[in-house]
């Protein structure tokens, strides 16, 4: 038997510790969560993915009276930027969540799917994007999206 501890980095700032360009895309995200359509959870999420050609993605989850059709706010984002840049990476994703009439202390974590849909985009153009999660108290930094994800699964793993 063999055991692994599996390590991974995250950084926490304060608001005025980011550079503008990482402010740039908090504040986008904490403004998409006004657009959120979330009336079965009441928990708006917003979402900004930064291209390498400067456009910033917008997104917010967008629910749906079949629970499992609704999807969340960075997916929504990153599925627009594929859809609508294929060919640009993805350099940066910020993501807020707003509910009871404030944003949330601690920053959302990102759920499993979204996850690997980050780590896809990541792969996809061979480069690291930054993931940004905003809280009132402190935002978290990841300087690549595999550090939110160990034991990545990937095209190459399709390949036996
Ligand atoms: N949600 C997101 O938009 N992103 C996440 O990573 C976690 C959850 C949304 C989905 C649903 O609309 C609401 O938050 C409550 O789960």
């Amino acid at each position: 038997m063999k055991e692994y501890k599996l390590t991974t980095k995250m950084r926490s700032y304060q608001w005025d510790e980011l550079s503008d360009e990482q402010r740039e895309v908090v504040a986008i995200a904490k403004e998409q969560t006004a657009h959120s359509y979330c009336p079965y959870s009441q928990f708006h999420v917003g979402a900004a993915a930064k291209l390498a050609n400067g456009v910033i993605i917008r997104g917010c989850n967008q629910e749906n009276a079949a629970y499992p059709s609704g999807l969340c706010a960075e997916r929504t984002a990153l599925f627009a930027a594929g859809a609508q840049y294929p060919e640009q990476p993805v350099t940066r994703l910020a993501i807020a969540c707003f509910t009871d009439g404030h944003f949330t202390a601690e920053p959302g974590a990102p759920c499993g799917a979204c996850r690997q849909v980050m780590l896809e985009t990541e792969h996809r153009y061979g480069g690291k994007m930054e993931v940004l999660l905003y809280g009132e108290k402190e935002i978290f930094v990841f300087e690549s999206a595999a550090d939110l994800l160990p034991l990545i699964f990937v095209s190459e793993n399709l390949k036996g």
